[in-house]
């Protein structure tokens, strides 16, 4: 999640296809204490969503502790505390996390801990390509993606996240009528979500908002990015996408 750190000292497994996971941050930060690896060891045992067995056929409520009626889904969640606000916020919600960088993982297992919401969320502690296959189709009622890396060069534009191929996916795992959320504060990545948004067949492009007009939405709270974001002067795009019935 350091996105001052673009050369990380690991790159593990786990892209679309066996490809590695080119991650813009690091996956691990400062050292992590033994509180704070048993909580890594024993809470991301709990909640660990195990890809190598099927999802289930009725839907994905059997993998939550508590009773929920709909799943949502937050793409590079960082320290969770979007997550757990929803979580907190929608009692009927289970909500599935990918997040690969460790120390992040670690700061929401802590969060989800001390407002005990953990029968309601499942982690995927690693790249989100694998789970957005292994999700049942139309098993998502809302998905975020919020302040992907910016990867600001050119060159490496196409590792940007939000693109055709993971609106194809996503696509497969909503359900009609379902919510998709982005936001970024890098310019040209909003405008490159938009022209993705527009062309896909599979989504209505519902709202778009900016900084100016932050409250549009008052279950959109603001994330540890936004708030740098704003430190350091750069205004945010909000998107919301639709899922099409059909296409
Ligand atoms: C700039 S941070 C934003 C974190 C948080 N959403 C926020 O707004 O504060 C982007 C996050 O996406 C995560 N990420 C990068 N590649 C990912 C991938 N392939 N799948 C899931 N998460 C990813 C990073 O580890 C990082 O925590």
């Amino acid at each position: 999640m350091n996105t001052d750190d673009e050369n990380p000292p690991d790159t593990p497994a786990g892209g679309k296809c066996g490809a590695p996971l080119r991650s813009f941050g690091r996956r691990r930060g400062r050292k992590l204490s033994a509180r704070k690896t048993s909580l890594l060891t024993g809470g991301l045992e709990r909640l660990k969503l195990d890809l190598s067995q099927p999802a289930g056929e009725d839907g994905l409520a059997a993998l939550f502790a508590d009773p929920i009626e709909e799943t949502w889904l937050e793409i590079g969640f960082g320290a969770g505390e979007h997550l757990i606000w929803q979580a907190g916020h929608y009692p009927h919600v289970g909500i599935a996390g990918a997040e690969p960088y460790v120390n992040g993982v670690v700061a929401a297992l802590s969060g989800l801990e001390a407002q005990e919401l953990q029968g309601r969320v499942r982690f995927h502690a690693d790249d989100v390509h694998p789970l957005l296959d292994w999700l049942p189709p139309a098993s998502l009622s809302r998905a975020f993606m919020l302040f992907p890396d910016p990867w600001p060069k050119k060159r490496h534009r196409a590792r940007r996240l939000f693109a055709a191929p993971l609106l194809t996916a996503m696509a497969r795992a909503l359900r009609p009528g379902a919510e998709f959320r982005f936001a970024s504060d890098i310019a040209d990545y909003a405008e490159a979500a938009i022209e993705h948004a527009l062309h896909h067949p599979a989504f209505e492009l519902a709202l778009t908002f900016t900084s100016a007009n932050r409250d549009t939405l008052p279950d959109w709270p603001i994330t540890r990015y936004e708030t740098k974001a704003m430190r350091e002067g750069r205004s945010s795009t909000f998107i919301v996408l639709k899922r099409r019935p059909g296409a």
